[in-house]
């Protein structure tokens, strides 16, 4: 493909600066051409190794032949109808695909939606229709969205909340364990139970939501042990558990849904981002008798389950089975924790520690000393800066801003997933 040489990322900044509200933030400065797998080309034709997969919603990569093909297909046939108003197969038969990949022994329901903030959004939807209760329990550092009722249920402030209130009422903040930063796991339950004794009776709480490995937040994850005690609360007050899998899910840890690593079985479950390898879909799955809880027309949207969304759904869901991507998550997991460990013990690198979390969806945290736990946010950002300018994409996130996550493609091979961790290693080197 020939390049326009009078393009540059330089140019298209000054323009987006010109045209863009200042609020949808950008954190490279970098405007992107074409992507294919773990790599992608920026308009002035520089490659990257891409560690982000766009925030989680790549895990079959970017542009996979098999998603951009049924893709093809499905938008010389149908492209919208609104589902509410004409139905089209896609949408049933991925409900049908999905459906058996739901934990527990009961039966299932599906519906389909757009973005992660609107599957948040609905599942509290039908959790109160269900219960006819409107409390909501979340917890800190958790990230839901930016709607309305999901900046409500985020637990951080900045940038998220702070100038955007009011927040509808009933939304209750428990501690989300965090062992290296002080939070223990019996601390967290604590915090649960003294919402329900001090802020909302438990026949007033509708949902307990929580993601099983917080994104945003910082890649935590919810120790067994109080996922299993939080079933047993939910189950002796009639509360139901709502599982946000909309970063945690499909493949990233190393099962479908990021919950089961614990075994305990959630009522619902929020999906979005990799469902679709880069086409905009999410969901509410869970019990059946949950989901039939909104009377018709109370759920759904224009452009919930658009048909080629879902026929890219369809397609990302055989990548996955015939790609084998949850073992596959397991091995690059295994690959780079072991680098990353390596790297922990390396004096001339910035210190790093806490490498952590389920098959390929890892977090370390970038600290002040040595041997400590201190966070370093600002060498945080130095090393996403350095590591850019090396031609690799790594986000930051947490709730003290100094975890690097990795969300690499689970397509990617073992030799790019080397070249990657090698220029996250000399750019550790460089900014230490
Ligand atoms: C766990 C979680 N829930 C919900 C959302 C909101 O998704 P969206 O940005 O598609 O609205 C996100 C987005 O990062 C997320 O990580």
């Amino acid at each position: 493909m020939k390049r326009d040489a009078s393009v540059s990322n330089a140019a298209l900044m000054a323009r987006r600066r010109a045209a863009i509200a200042r609020g949808v933030g950008q954190v490279h400065e970098i405007f992107v051409d074409h992507a294919r797998d773990c790599e992608l080309w920026d308009v002035e034709g520089r490659r990257y190794i891409d560690f982000a997969g766009g925030i989680a919603v790549l895990n079959t990569g970017h542009c996979h032949p098999k998603v951009v093909a049924a893709v093809e297909v499905q938008l010389r046939r149908l492209t919208h109808t609104c589902f509410q108003l004409l139905a089209y197969e896609p949408y049933v038969e991925l409900a049908e695909r999905l459906l058996p990949l739901v934990p527990g022994d009961f039966a299932r329901k599906a519906m389909f939606l757009s973005t992660g903030a609107e599957a948040v959004e609905n599942a509290i939807k039908i959790a109160r229709a269900h219960t006819r209760r409107d409390a909501v329990i979340a917890f800190g550092g958790g990230f839901h969205g930016r709607t309305n009722m999901t900046m409500a249920l985020t637990g951080k402030v900045a940038p998220y909340k702070a100038g955007f209130g009011p927040f509808p009422p009933g939304i209750f903040h428990a501690q989300f364990p965090n062992a290296l930063h002080g939070i223990s796991a019996d601390q967290a339950l604590a915090s649960v139970e003294h919402i329900l004794k001090c802020d909302a009776a438990p026949e007033e709480v509708a949902a307990l939501i929580i993601e099983p490995v917080q994104g945003e937040g910082g890649f935590y994850v919810a120790p067994t042990e109080l996922m299993v005690a939080l079933r047993k609360i939910c189950d002796q007050h009639g509360i139901l558990l709502i599982s946000d899998e909309v970063q945690a899910g499909f493949a990233r840890t190393g099962k479908m849904f990021g919950i089961e690593h614990t075994g305990v079985e959630p009522d619902l479950i929020a999906i979005a981002k990799s469902l679709a390898g880069g086409f905009p879909l999410s969901g509410v799955i869970g019990k059946a008798a949950v989901m039939d809880s909104a009377e018709p027309g109370g759920l759904g949207g224009t452009y919930g389950g658009n048909p080629v969304a879902c026929a890219a759904a369809l397609a990302v869901l055989d990548v996955m089975a015939e790609e084998k991507l949850l073992d596959r998550a397991n091995s690059i997991g295994t690959r780079i924790k072991a680098k990353l460990e390596k790297m922990a013990r390396q004096n001339d690198l910035m210190p790093i520690a806490a490498v952590r979390g389920p098959g390929a969806m890892i977090g370390f945290e970038i600290v002040k000393e040595r041997g400590g736990f201190d966070p370093d946010p600002e060498a945080t950002k130095l090393l996403t800066t350095k590591a850019l300018e090396l031609g690799l994409i790594v986000l930051s996130c947490g709730v003290y801003g100094n975890v690097i996550r990795i969300l690499v493609p689970l397509t990617a091979s073992d030799k790019v997933i080397d070249e990657g961790m090698n220029l996250l290693e000399q750019a550790m080197k460089t900014a230490a």
